[in-house]
């Protein structure tokens, strides 16, 4: 089975506040994008990788990656990115969507998530627990629930999918979503978890820049 891996890397970064898209940061002398692709062909496991970038980057970050990695321009939103690398991937028998931004996830949780997969799974997410109690608030802000902690997950990625059942969830896709398998349940198609790592944390904000920094022992800024 050939295994594509898609990373969106085209969002703007907003929450960062770097002053550009995030996955253009850099940790220890490389991009969050970098650092992520490579990550993916560490696994050994991914037989090529689609990055997805703004459409004004595409010709920089060619000359930036290895060879073999594919670049394309992405979209106004995250769903309209992975779209675009979906259709990049034509030959792919399964797919990983793995976001830029999650720059340090080890190699093995990638193999973890091929390893579903090729043992029957169509849907796998790596998940970690929830530290924080959750809670659903109305737009005012007053709580309306509690959910049970103990059955929340944080969803990290790469998520894998057959890649079939990941381009029959884009196709009937009528609006955005905030992961992947989001779109796979609206299907109605079961979706697996297997062990997520802490070190897959996403880096969204200043705060998660610093971590990262801290761990690949560069002084944070
Ligand atoms: O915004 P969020 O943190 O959920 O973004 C997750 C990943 O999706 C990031 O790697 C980001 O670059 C990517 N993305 C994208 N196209 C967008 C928005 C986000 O590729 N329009």
């Amino acid at each position: 089975d050939r295994v594509v891996a898609l990373v969106p890397a085209a969002g703007q970064g907003v929450r960062l506040g770097a002053g550009m898209p995030k996955a253009f940061v850099t940790l220890g002398g490389e991009t969050l994008l970098r650092l992520a692709v490579d990550g993916l062909l560490a696994s050994g496991v991914v037989d090529r990788v689609v990055v997805i970038v703004p459409a004004d980057r595409v010709p920089e970050v060619r000359g930036e990656l290895p060879d073999g990695v594919d670049v394309v321009a992405g979209g106004a939103e995250r769903t309209d990115s992975v779209r675009a690398g979906i259709a990049a991937a034509p030959d792919a028998d399964l797919l990983l969507v793995h976001d830029a931004a999650r720059a340090l996830t080890p190699p093995e949780l990638i193999a973890r998530v091929v390893a579903a997969l090729r043992a029957g799974r169509s849907a796998v997410v790596p998940v970690v627990p929830v530290a924080d109690t959750v809670k659903t608030v109305d737009p005012l802000g007053v709580v309306t629930g509690t959910p049970e902690r103990s059955e929340l997950r944080a969803v990290q990625t790469p998520q894998g999918f057959s890649a079939d059942l990941l381009r029959r969830a884009y196709a009937a896709a009528e609006s955005v979503a905030t992961d992947d398998a989001g779109l796979v349940e609206r299907i109605g198609g079961p979706v697996h978890t297997v062990a997520g790592d802490p070190l897959a944390f996403k880096i969204t904000t200043a705060l998660d820049l610093a971590l990262a920094r801290a761990l690949s022992e560069e002084p944070a800024i």
